[in-house]
């Protein structure tokens, strides 16, 4: 595909349709939107020009200009992903939608919010904490993400055991396609069968379908009891293999069922200066029961840690402050940055397998561990099959025979969870890490329908090309 380039004559026309200071063409200002939040910079490129548009209309200007001049789009959230989704390919224009940032409605009425897409995730459960309501999407990054990134990528995180992932509270898109147009899809609406689900469309189509500017979200009754465990077992596969029994055999869907071998937590532990027992224990479990009776959570919390208890646990702690609850997430939502830090070397993976499958796939890790001499720590969303597999270059290879290993233990282990029933990702996306791995996982009629899907939307392909699949 050949694109133009971004001419002076561009940015003349662009300063015109959004004023000067919302288009950034400063090198050193450039830099910051090359890259995401994908260990050592690995896919970075360098944009031509930045816009910070501030209304929907001049989106969808500016896309039409790109339309028109053949001039590819990559629109950007809070570059927190981990895929480089939001790396702009081929250069031209990067479209942040860090200035829409408003909070357009909360209606209490319908228990919807309507946002536009630069709103941090966390400051959404700020807004509505005081009337009881919270959103329950909760990527590990809900400090910094933007909810929409989260749609783009449909971000899963630490709560999908119970409340699902972000699509599911997607009730309404106000999208601009990638010829410019301005569609709005669904609406404040629980049920809607009114044609193809485009919205729905939209949601994890990793910015390659267009430009998301208004989205509405659904709210839920923030539960008012929450206890959580940390379960500390003397090696990973007792840990692992609790995992599907505590939904089959303890009959609990728990909110959360998060998963940290014993490197993962020593390592965010030591970025955080912070003091978890990990000594003795191989790997933990941080399971999280919410509701509204306390009996209830009580009840749950228990039968959870006795279920622990016969399956090996060395001890189990129980966190029902706030204060406590928040050291022991920290650690876990922090142990991603703490490796990029420690072992910026690394290929942080988000494979996904049935639940009763987890079991299986522990060994197949460890076998290529070994086969390949490297470290693969191995942390993430247990309780919905998501682990965060994070293969590790070994300090005595050279970086040449690091990048022939990282190639051949990816593959193979994206086949081993392929034939668990598995997939590549589970949230993060398959932005440029993982496209040349996608006819692993889909077939080939499969993938002509994504590629017929991109042109019907983007004929001229300028929006985010060169990710997910190539035309
Ligand atoms: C996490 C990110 C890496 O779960 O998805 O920590
Ligand atoms: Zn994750």
């Amino acid at each position: 595909m050949k694109y133009n380039p971004v001419t002076k004559e561009v940015v003349e026309e662009l300063i015109a349709l959004i004023g000067k200071r919302n288009v950034i063409t400063d090198e050193e200002k450039l830099e910051a939107y090359s890259h995401d939040e994908t260990p050592v910079n690995q896919y970075a490129r360098m944009p031509e020009v930045v816009v910070t548009p501030t209304t929907t209309e001049q989106v969808a200007d500016i896309i039409k200009l790109a339309n028109q001049r053949l001039i590819p789009v990559t629109p950007r959230g809070a570059g927190s992903g981990l895929s480089g989704g939001a790396i702009p390919q081929f250069g031209g224009i990067v479209l942040s939608v860090e200035k829409m940032n408003r909070i357009i409605e909360i209606d209490y009425d319908n228990l919807m919010m309507v946002l536009e897409p630069g709103v941090v995730t966390n400051d959404v459960n700020g807004l509505v904490a005081e009337k009881g309501l919270f959103f329950a999407g909760y990527p590990m990054s809900v400090e910094t993400c933007y909810l929409g990134g989260n749609i783009a990528e449909n971000a899963g995180g630490g709560k999908a055991v119970k409340y699902g992932v972000t699509g599911r509270y997607v009730m309404g898109l106000e999208v601009v396609t990638p010829t410019g147009e301005i569609v709005q899809l669904g609406g404040k609406l629980v049920k809607d069968v009114t044609g193809y689900d485009l919205k729905q469309l939209m949601v994890g189509s990793e910015g390659t379908l267009g430009v998301v500017t208004k989205a509405i979200i659904k709210l839920l009754p923030m539960p008012t009891v929450k206890i959580d465990l940390l379960a500390l077992f003397e090696d990973v596969r007792s840990a692992i293999a609790m995992v599907p029994e505590i939904m089959t055999k303890g009959k609990v869907i728990p909110t959360s069922i998060e998963f940290m071998d014993k490197l993962s937590v020593q390592t965010s532990c030591r970025y955080l200066n912070e003091h978890l027992p990990y000594q003795k224990a191989g790997a933990m479990l941080l399971i999280e029961v919410d509701g509204n009776r306390t009996e209830q959570i009580e009840e749950e919390a228990e039968i959870i840690g006795e279920l622990c208890f016969e399956g090996g646990a060395i001890e189990v702690y129980i966190a029902d402050n706030y204060t406590t609850q928040e050291r022991v997430w920290s650690v876990r939502r922090n142990i991603a940055e703490a490796f990029k830090v420690y072992s910026p070397h690394q290929s942080l993976e988000d494979i996904v397998v049935p639940i009763a499958s987890i079991p299986d796939l522990m060994p197949e890790i460890e076998r290529i561990s070994g086969k390949y001499d490297i470290q693969i720590p191995v942390y993430g969303h247990a309780g919905d099959g998501n682990l965060h597999a994070t293969l590790v270059k070994n300090p005595d290879f050279t970086m040449e025979e690091w990048y022939e290993t990282e190639d051949e233990a990816l593959m193979e282990l994206y086949q081993a969870t392929k034939k668990l029933g598995g997939t590549i990702s589970g949230e993060h996306g398959i932005g440029s890490k993982r496209k040349k791995y996608m006819d692993l996982v889909c077939s080939p009629a499969e993938l002509e329908l994504m590629k017929k899907i991109k042109v019907a939307f983007d004929p001229n392909n300028i929006m985010n090309p060169g990710k997910l699949i190539d035309i």
